[in-house]
């Protein structure tokens, strides 16, 4: 089946559900978008009215939110301001989903031209656009567990893949939809492998601004300096605003990192034409000059996350993620059957986990998941960690389940 014809998690969801009337006003917890409290401060740069929209974006525009991007990088993640070159190392993106996408076919454009097939890995379960970007090219896939890269860095070993096989891989973290977060070791292990491989090793770290402080999440260009890859060779690292900012309509993000790389998909988009519009400018340069309201949204999570630990925390299967905004769950049942009955009793919408699954073997693995964006409003965490607590109980009693989660 071509990917564009595969129903998307949310409209699969959609059809799972067509048929239940909720019995309360509904709270959508299935798709993730932020709900954050909008910045007024950074909607003020961005211009009104339709005279911006006049013209094409003007480079200089362009060029200064670059700049604004290469101090936000260096500030974050403590690298010298010399080592990455606002011009050649970073590309500004309509949102992260558009560069994951057309990632296989900007970089490697050439061996597809020839009818060289390429192989491109990705995490298992996760974020559609990995696997959808990869069948765009008629690329193979390679699926990679979270558990597999955590054995990768145990023990040293790089023998669960055929690594010469990769051309390209995605990683993402704070992973969604797990909420692990990548150590140095692990970061470095596969930048090693990519230099090794000579593979391009894609960091989707567009959660990487919501984590419980102190503990920041390392990101993948910090770790090349760490270990002396100043170059960033093979490396590239995405970012966007969605997330972070609670900007999601916004379409902002960028990729930075090996200068060929980042030629090649300035080469790509140049002709693809998904330049940002100045509106789209404008407001990005702000957002990422801010940090003030990154934070205040950190501690809106954090709340609510505390929130779903005084509900949930005894359960054996419930875990904090180390970042991003889902909580990944063993709901010891169908996770169907679970969201349908959560649905309809509670009105409360949450993903079945093996809808982000690639393979069958991990479709499989995590059918009993579920997964929860916690966006819901702060007076609202109470009545959903409730009804997801008592529908747990509900297929726990009924022994439909498995006695791990109860
Ligand atoms: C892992 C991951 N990557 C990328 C995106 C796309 O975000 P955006 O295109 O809004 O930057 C999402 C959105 O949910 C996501 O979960």
């Amino acid at each position: 089946m071509h990917f564009a014809e595969r129903l998307y998690p949310q409209a699969k969801l959609e059809n799972l559900l067509s048929a239940i009337s909720p019995a309360r006003n509904v709270i959508d917890l299935s798709v993730g978008e932020p709900n954050v409290p909008l910045n007024q401060q950074i909607l003020s740069h961005i211009p009104d009215g339709f005279e911006a929209l006049a013209r094409y974006p003007k480079a200089s525009l362009q060029q200064a939110l670059l700049n604004t991007i290469r101090d936000w990088l260096c500030k974050r993640y403590s690298l010298d301001e010399s080592s990455i070159d606002a011009q050649s190392q970073i590309a500004v993106l309509a949102g992260s989903r558009e560069g994951i996408f057309m990632m296989p076919i900007a970089l490697f454009n050439r061996e597809l031209q020839q009818g060289l097939p390429i192989t491109v890995a990705m995490p298992d379960p996760g974020y559609p656009i990995y696997q959808a970007s990869a069948e765009n090219v008629g690329a193979n896939i390679y699926c990679i567990t979270q558990a597999q890269i955590a054995q990768l860095t145990l023990n040293g070993s790089d023998t669960f893949a055929n690594w010469a096989d990769i051309d390209l891989m995605f990683v993402c973290s704070p992973n969604n939809p797990t909420g692990e977060v990548l150590t140095i070791q692990q970061w470095t292990c596969l930048i090693a492998l990519a230099k090794k491989h000579q593979f391009v090793l894609v960091a989707d770290e567009c959660y990487s601004e919501i984590y419980a402080e102190p503990f920041k999440p390392v990101g993948l260009l910090e770790a090349c300096k760490h270990i002396g890859n100043d170059s960033f060779e093979n490396c590239l690292a995405i970012h966007s605003l969605s997330k972070r900012s609670g900007l999601p309509g916004l379409r902002s993000g960028f990729v930075a990192g090996d200068t060929k790389l980042i030629k090649l998909i300035q080469g790509y988009r140049n002709y693809h034409g998904v330049s940002l519009s100045p509106i789209q400018l404008k407001g990005s340069e702000a957002a990422w000059s801010d940090e003030q309201h990154v934070a205040i949204n950190r501690a809106i999570y954090q709340e609510k996350f505390d929130v779903f630990t005084e509900f949930l925390g005894e359960y054996s299967a419930y875990e904090l993620p180390q970042g991003g905004f889902y909580i990944w769950l063993d709901v010891g049942c169908d996770s169907e059957k679970f969201c349908q009955h959560l649905y309809q009793h509670y009105g409360v919408k949450v993903l079945p986990g093996h809808y982000l699954a690639v393979s069958d073997e991990v479709k499989h693995a995590v059918r009993q998941y579920v997964r929860v964006a916690v966006v819901c409003h702060k007076g609202e965490v109470e009545q959903v960690a409730t009804a997801i607590k008592k529908s747990i109980a509900f297929f726990s009693h009924s022994n439909v389940v498995g006695d791990h989660v109860a």
